[in-house]
């Protein structure tokens, strides 16, 4: 065994449209400013089922589409920052509700960056023989962290889940890069648990739960992070940047995209782009792409796709894949 190949995926989002339109009724921003700015027309908003629930309907997407049962799969790796309880985790609340009975389940936190961290350790545990069929999923419902007063923020992110399955195979991931910048976190924060217990005299003042965020100081680090990451999963993998069929970037920002396009001197056309439909759905952003890219034959055998993805911590990951 020399590769570990991408047998399939599946993705689901709500039913809820939220478009730029209804935002305009919510704060003050309008359809134009979006638009202009990001590339989002509309996204996805969960009202009536939980990242488990969500993350579940694209598992099963993707076992079926890799015509793959619940049984075979050893390790399910769930990339997410809003899961529903902090234990069991959704990865344990996806494996009941899938019934992959003979897996190991856990989550992991990468933020936007989270899907690729994941396949990097679903690859490593085929790799080391731990494993022979590994679900990764990206899910986030991160409408629970929205502060719908911000329009700095809010305009931008929605829910969704996207899944893939791996397996040993002939060909798939040649390459993986990844890399986190801790000192540059407090740029994108969700508040989390801070330290208070019956011993402190004071507890410790907890961070905002909603999200915040530094845009201008993310956008910065967004397109230089990466496009050195596609330069470094492009040589490391033996192939020029001309060799690249498709890039499957995090759908953050249309400018970021074009931005990565020009600097790289890659056509934008290569770049597949859905965030218009979707918005930024964090660590399942790259996986709902992928999954229609492939559904729509967009991706054909034998091309050499690159997945790159950036986000909060900050973190970036990338991955070059021939299908
Ligand atoms: O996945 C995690 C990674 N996150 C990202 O990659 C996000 C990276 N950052 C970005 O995509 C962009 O920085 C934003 C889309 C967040 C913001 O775009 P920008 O072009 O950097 O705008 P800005 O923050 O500099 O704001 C420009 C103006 C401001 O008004 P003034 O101060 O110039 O009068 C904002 O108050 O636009 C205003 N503004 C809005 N106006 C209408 C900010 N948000 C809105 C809005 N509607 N929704």
């Amino acid at each position: 065994m020399s590769y570990v190949e991408i047998l399939g995926s599946g993705a689901y989002v709500p039913s809820k449209i939220l478009s730029n339109k209804d935002l305009e009724g919510i704060v003050d921003t309008s359809d134009e400013w979006i638009v202009t700015r990001t590339g989002i027309r509309e996204r996805r908003i969960a009202v009536d089922e939980e990242t488990s629930d969500v993350a579940s309907v694209a598992a099963k997407r993707a076992l079926e589409n890799s015509k793959v049962s619940k049984e075979e799969i050893d390790y399910i790796i769930v990339a997410t920052l809003s899961g529903e309880t902090i234990t069991p985790s959704t990865a344990c609340m996806v494996q009941s509700k899938i019934g992959a009975i003979n897996a190991t389940a856990y989550d992991l936190n990468g933020a936007c960056s989270g899907f690729i961290y994941a396949l990097i350790q679903g690859e490593a545990l085929i790799k080391a023989s731990k494993a022979k069929k590994v679900l990764v999923i990206g899910v986030e419902i991160l409408s629970k962290f929205v502060d719908w007063k911000d329009r700095n923020t809010c305009v931008l992110f929605g829910d969704g889940a996207g899944a893939v399955v791996l397996s040993e195979g002939d060909k798939g991931i040649i390459t993986t890069y990844s890399k986190s910048f801790g000192d540059l976190g407090m740029c994108l924060t969700i508040g989390g648990t801070p330290l208070n217990n019956i011993f402190m005299e004071e507890p410790v003042k907890a961070l905002d739960s909603s999200i915040h965020m530094e845009g201008g100081s993310v956008f910065k680090f967004a397109t230089s992070a990466m496009v050195e990451a596609v330069e470094k999963v492009a040589l490391d993998g033996g192939i020029t940047l001309d060799d690249i069929d498709i890039i499957i970037p995090h759908q953050a920002n249309y400018r970021i995209i074009e931005y990565a396009s020009k600097k790289l001197k890659m056509d934008i056309n290569k770049f597949f782009i859905n965030l218009d439909k979707y918005g930024n759905t964090s660590s399942a952003s790259v996986p709902i792409a992928l999954n229609e890219a492939l559904e729509k034959g967009i991706i054909k055998t034998n091309m050499n796709v690159v997945m790159v993805a950036f986000g909060g911590g900050l973190t970036v990951g990338a991955t070059l894949v021939k299908f």
